[in-house]
């Protein structure tokens, strides 16, 4: 692993933010996010899975604390833990508006939170952590794809890109705590491979799910329009997946560390732009 990312890692400062965005949720458009019902049903359903997922990781993180003796290291759990908290209830107020315009936000929930507690009861901490580190290299990765181009959120309404954008932000702060956890916990290569794999298949399938079922509640899932775009979002020029394949693949390279991806200017950038609509 490399000392500059384990130097990066260390120093990094994790603030817990009650961010004040001024939205009224309730004035935003069902198709939210330029106007295009398959980007708008893809971040509704990554929205749904966000709390319960949020809820996990930090149980996994909890649940292998007496395992770190590092008082920095330590302090930043905290952090990790108020900013996953702080997402989690952001996500609800949202996901209940998605239920007022008759999505089944709130029974992906309810579903979400019967296979977490399931998990917790069957799978051994070290694991539930590994698919914690997992799951962080992806929001990871999709944030630092958010934040290198702001031009993905065109058509979205300013306030509530202000709202995705300090998510991204703060994924980005605390990507590398679970990581870390992991390793002072003495987690492997192999199991923390092993879990990337499993995590890649059911979070693209449970997420695919998801949206169909909004795409289908809309009668958008059979339009032909509805998977041309679905086709370019992921595999067009500048698509979601080609832009991050090369972050996601290099999770499998031995001595992987989450700061060897060194995009801090993102985090400066974004503390000048916040104060204009909230102290930081
Ligand atoms: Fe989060
Ligand atoms: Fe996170």
């Amino acid at each position: 692993m490399s000392s500059k990312a384990l130097e990066i890692s260390r120093n990094m400062e994790i603030p817990g933010r009650k961010m004040d965005f001024e939205f009224d949720l309730k004035a935003l458009p069902r198709y939210w996010y330029d106007n295009n019902a398959f980007k708008s049903t893809y971040m509704n359903a990554l929205s749904c899975l966000f709390p319960e997922g949020e809820r996990m990781f930090i149980d996994a993180v909890r649940d292998n604390k007496h395992k770190v003796s590092d008082p920095k290291l330590l302090e930043q759990i905290k952090g990790f833990i108020k900013q996953e908290a702080i997402h989690g209830q952001e996500h609800h107020l949202f996901n209940e508006y998605l239920d007022s315009l008759g999505y089944p936000a709130s029974k992906v929930e309810a579903f979400e939170k019967k296979e977490k507690r399931l998990m917790k009861k069957w799978i051994p901490a070290i694991d539930r952590l590994a698919v914690t580190c997992a799951v962080e290299h992806f929001t990871a990765i999709m944030a630092h794809d958010l934040l290198e181009h702001p031009e993905r959120s065109d058509g979205v309404d300013e306030n509530f890109k202000q709202l995705w954008r300090w998510h991204a932000i703060e994924e980005t702060e605390h990507k590398a705590v679970a990581f870390d956890v992991y390793q002072a916990a003495g987690g492997g290569y192999f199991r923390r491979v092993f879990n990337m794999l499993i995590v890649t298949i059911m979070f693209c399938l449970r997420a695919s799910i998801v949206q169909g079922i909004f795409l289908w509640k809309d009668g958008n899932l059979f339009k032909p329009s509805t998977w041309i775009d679905g086709f370019k979002f992921y595999f067009g020029k500048g698509g979601l997946t080609r832009s991050i394949f090369k972050n996601y693949i290099d999770y499998y390279r031995p001595g992987f560390h989450p700061w060897d991806h060194d995009n801090r200017e993102y985090l400066k950038s974004w503390i000048a732009e916040a104060q204009s609509y909230r102290a930081v």
